[in-house]
């Protein structure tokens, strides 16, 4: 794997991002919205950077994807997520790469009439926006590659890595072999 960014250059960029949402916010009481999974690692972190009062909630988004380019029907399910009505929210999610996911969730949730939503991601990929809507807050742009770790996966693997890091031909061969090895 070729490493993007560091466990030291991951927590600069987190850190300078929750500085400017806490300068957004001042001391306003505010409700963060992680989105599931992808976004746990970074949801950790960033709250323990903002200095503010705060909910914490999550929602979940699950496309039917499993390889790393095709994109399958887009689903939203707010059960677990608190109650946002006449709050000031702020979406969390760790990339935003075509932009679907993140505007099919402020969709959903733009029901419940909070009073302010806003969003913001650690990555947001170059040259891969499909949608008008811009992520609020955005962390470290990327090139167009396949990345994982620090919450981001493939196939559900490497949320775990602390740094953050491009697959490559080598390691999808590599995760084939491991994969396929367990479930046989
Ligand atoms: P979008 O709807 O195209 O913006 O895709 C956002 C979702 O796709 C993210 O929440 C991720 O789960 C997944 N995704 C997109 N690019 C990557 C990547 O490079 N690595 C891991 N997951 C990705
Ligand atoms: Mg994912």
């Amino acid at each position: 794997m070729k490493t993007l960014f560091s466990r030291e250059q991951l927590h600069e960029g987190v850190s300078a991002m929750a500085d400017k949402i806490a300068g957004c916010y001042e001391d306003q009481h505010l409700t963060i919205v992680g989105v599931l999974t992808g976004s746990l690692v970074l949801v950790a972190d960033l709250i323990r950077l903002l200095d503010l009062p705060m909910r914490v909630g999550v929602i979940a988004a699950s496309s039917y994807r499993g390889a790393t380019t095709t994109r399958g029907e887009l689903s939203v399910n707010d059960e677990l997520m608190l109650d946002i009505r006449g709050r000031d929210v702020l979406l969390v999610d760790d990339i935003f790469d075509t932009g679907h996911t993140l505007v099919k969730v402020m969709e959903k949730m733009r029901e419940y009439e909070p009073t302010s939503l806003r969003s913001a991601v650690l990555l947001r990929k170059h040259g891969r926006q499909e949608v008008v809507a811009e992520p609020d807050f955005v962390a470290f742009n990327i090139p167009d590659e396949f990345v994982v770790g620090y919450g981001l996966d493939y196939e559900d693997m490497y949320r775990n890595l602390p740094f953050l890091a491009a697959l490559e031909e080598a390691d999808l061969v590599e995760h084939a072999r491991v994969v396929g090895g367990k479930n046989t």
